[in-house]
């Protein structure tokens, strides 16, 4: 059975303050879904103080794909790893689209990443013009086989897929529970092609875009929705903690 995954994506929010104590609401009331993996995105900066506790993941928003050296302002996987964290996103469409990383760079990044046995919360998803032109299930394939899919069948179940559709993502829009269990069963589709039934079977893919309390239970009930990847509802404690009430 694949496991369900709450994650929460804090982005460039919060002061340190403010993120210790979101934090210190979370740890506890959170154990409380020992059934659910959470995973915390805190700013990196703030990741040292915080802990992985049970079912409570830290993972660090970004990693550059070196192992060090001179690469000011950047952080490596093996340096994210000594600060506790256990996940790092790679894909999300804000590095893809302000921060101009392709596909090629995401690549080297997910190697880095597993080659210190980091796991991998690995985003994808479509621009409302790609959907538009009905483009949407292809451009996933290729943003996937471009990034992730050379990875070895070991290597592959140690990485969770986010669909995260670019339209929905801060804009109060969700996917409704058909447009994500199309591209859910479609990426689920492409693993078994790509590596087996067996390992598509296993692999988590947790939906992203809005997802928030009014819409968690329509998209966690679609079969191939296995949890979400959370931006503005997980900055408010008790909206995390009812989303993985509903996720439970
Ligand atoms: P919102 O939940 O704010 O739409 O953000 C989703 C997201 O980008 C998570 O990575």
């Amino acid at each position: 059975m694949r496991k369900k995954v709450l994650a929460a994506n804090w982005k460039m929010n919060l002061l340190r303050n403010e993120a210790l104590d979101l934090y210190s609401n979370l740890d506890l009331a959170l154990l409380n879904f020992q059934e659910i993996e959470t995973v915390l995105f805190p700013p990196s900066i703030y990741i040292s103080e915080l802990q992985t506790k049970g079912n409570l993941s830290l993972g660090i928003q970004n990693i550059y794909f070196e192992n060090k050296g001179a690469y000011t302002g950047e952080i490596a996987a093996a340096q994210a790893k000594s600060i506790g964290c256990t996940y790092v996103l790679i894909g999300h469409s804000e590095r893809r689209e302000l921060f101009l990383e392709s596909d090629d760079l995401l690549k080297k990044k997910v190697n880095s990443a597993l080659a210190e046995n980091l796991k991998i919360i690995f985003s994808c998803g479509e621009s409302l013009e790609v959907r538009t032109k009905k483009d949407h299930l292809s451009f996933v394939k290729k943003q996937l086989e471009n990034s992730l899919f050379h990875l070895s069948e070991k290597e592959i179940l140690n990485c969770i897929i986010a669909y995260e559709p670019i339209w929905a993502i801060g804009s109060g829009l969700n996917a409704s529970e058909q447009q994500a269990e199309e591209m859910h069963s479609e990426i689920r589709y492409l693993l078994a092609e790509n590596y087996s039934n067996k390992i598509s079977e296993q692999i988590s893919i947790i939906y992203g875009g809005s997802c928030n309390t009014s819409n968690a239970a329509q998209l966690f009930a679609c079969p191939n929705v296995d949890g979400a990847l959370v931006g503005g509802a997980s900055l408010d404690k008790f909206s995390f903690i009812e989303l993985a009430a509903r996720l439970k």
